[in-house]
């Protein structure tokens, strides 16, 4: 065996060498696609254990030492010193941009956030009640109905409209959604402000009085859009990816990457989190909470711990832990925020638990992000609306990347069938 490629041989004796692949960081990964072909055997990884699904220069993730890089940047870097518009252009475009590509592409965003009036009319048709993790995926998907023609896919000259689009249009449909929800009327966008202020003044703002911005609160949700900007091959995003390989429109493909967020396993887990800390209420409940996670017959997680990848700590859940200080120090703590400090004991009781250590469970970047939305005035069904709009950039960048390969091809994984053999159909009058 070589450093360049594994030879894997069959149990009659035939052997098959099989290409390594380097990439600039991260374990080699070994070529399988002429497996098949040469030995007729397919390989089996459900979950995706062991599996690379594509190439990406995009964002990379080292889960043992907990390394998150967007485009080679740290996040920690970009979280202390960029901004969520100047990230997203980063992830977008492969490099930071200069000031006057920043300007040009913080206006375009600006200026593309009123949703089409045929759009907004869609809210009527959901109930009062409607989870707006839904609406949010069936508006966006509706999406491809308004802009199908001003985009060609194999036109990469028609992909920043779609870009720019969706960025823009995502707090405002979000804020829609919020707003059938709270009973108030729909607050148009307002240009003049940032990405942040925007979106607090269309969640907020009511008609029968000014609003004020909160700058903390504007600051907390850059970051939070900023942690949640990419994580390379996720289950939204590869979701967003397979969909898009068949040529989908790709507004329908990020439809796609919002209800697979919504899951309580990816996205969903912030609300989750809020929904579990109600639940224990007390710390003194925290032992018996802890011990049902730990319990096989029991199907209750502790949720915001453990991650497919992060098995040391979630480099984005220690700076969210210290913006959750912030917060709650500069905003002043309401009646319903001791959650933090429940959160935090909880954190405490977990990381000295042997069934934790052992199996590698830190929290995860929804651990903190809901007491901060909670503190926000943020609803907890909305928690994993804000993931999505900070994801969306991501489901995008990897969208864009894939589409211009020329060596796309539709993704279509095999299976190990365990179902009947071939039998005869039998009438139904002898069944
Ligand atoms: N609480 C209790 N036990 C857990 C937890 C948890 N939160 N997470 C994993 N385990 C246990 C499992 O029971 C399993 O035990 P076993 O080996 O004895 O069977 C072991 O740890 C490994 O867990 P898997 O589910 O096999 O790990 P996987 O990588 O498939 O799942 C996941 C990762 C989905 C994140 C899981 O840890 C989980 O369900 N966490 C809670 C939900 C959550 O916080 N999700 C957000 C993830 S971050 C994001 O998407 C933004």
């Amino acid at each position: 065996m070589s450093k360049d490629a594994f030879t894997l041989t069959s149990p009659d004796g035939k052997s098959t060498t099989l290409p390594v692949r380097k990439g600039t960081l991260g374990p080699d990964v070994v070529d399988i696609g002429q497996l098949y072909k040469e030995q007729g055997v397919f390989t089996y990884d459900p979950g995706f254990v062991a599996t690379g699904s594509c190439k990406s220069d995009i964002t990379f993730i080292d889960g043992d030492e907990g390394v998150l890089l967007y485009r080679g940047y740290p996040v920690e870097q970009l979280a202390a010193h960029s901004s969520f518009i100047e990230v997203a252009y980063l992830l977008l475009y492969g490099q930071l941009p200069t000031k006057a590509q920043l300007d040009a592409f913080d206006t375009s965003i600006r200026t593309h956030t009123m949703l089409n009036e045929g759009m907004l009319r869609f809210f009527n048709g959901f109930r009062y009640d409607a989870h707006p993790m839904a609406m949010l995926s069936a508006v966006v998907g509706s999406m491809s109905a308004y802009y199908h023609d001003t985009l060609d896919i194999n036109d990469p000259g028609t992909h920043d409209i779609f870009t720019h689009r969706i960025l823009a249009k995502l707090p405002t449909i979000a804020a829609a959604a919020h707003k059938l929800t709270s009973g108030q009327p729909f607050v148009y966008p307002r240009n003049d402000l940032n990405y942040t202020q925007n979106l607090l003044h269309m969640f907020f703002a009511v008609p029968a009085e000014p609003y004020q911005i909160n700058e903390i609160a504007a600051q907390a949700l850059d970051l939070l859009f900023i942690l949640h900007a990419d994580h390379e091959q996720n289950c939204s995003t590869s979701t967003v990816r397979m969909a898009g390989s068949s040529g989908a429109n790709p507004y329908s493909a990020i439809a796609a990457g919002i209800a697979a967020l919504w899951g309580p396993a990816h996205g969903g887990a912030n609300e989750a989190v809020l929904r579990m800390l109600e639940e224990i209420g007390d710390t003194k409940n925290i032992p018996k909470f802890v011990a049902r996670a730990k319990d096989k017959s029991d199907s209750f997680r502790l949720m915001g711990f453990g991650h497919r990848v992060y098995k040391n700590f979630d480099p984005r859940a220690k700076i969210i832990r210290e913006m959750c200080h912030k917060v709650l120090a500069q905003m002043g703590r309401r009646t319903d925020t001791p959650m933090f400090d429940l959160a935090l004991a909880l954190e405490e009781v977990a990381l000295k638990d042997d069934y934790f250590i052992e199996k590698n469970l830190y929290p995860n970047v929804d651990f903190y992000s809901g007491i901060i939305y909670k503190a926000l005035g943020i609803p907890t069904s909305m928690f994993t609306v804000m993931f999505a709009i900070g994801r969306t950039v991501g489901w995008v960048a990897h969208w864009r990347e894939m589409i211009t390969d020329p060596n796309l091809r539709i993704s279509r994984p095999r299976q190990l069938y365990t179902g009947p053999k071939n039998r005869d159909y039998v009438q139904l009058n002898k069944r």
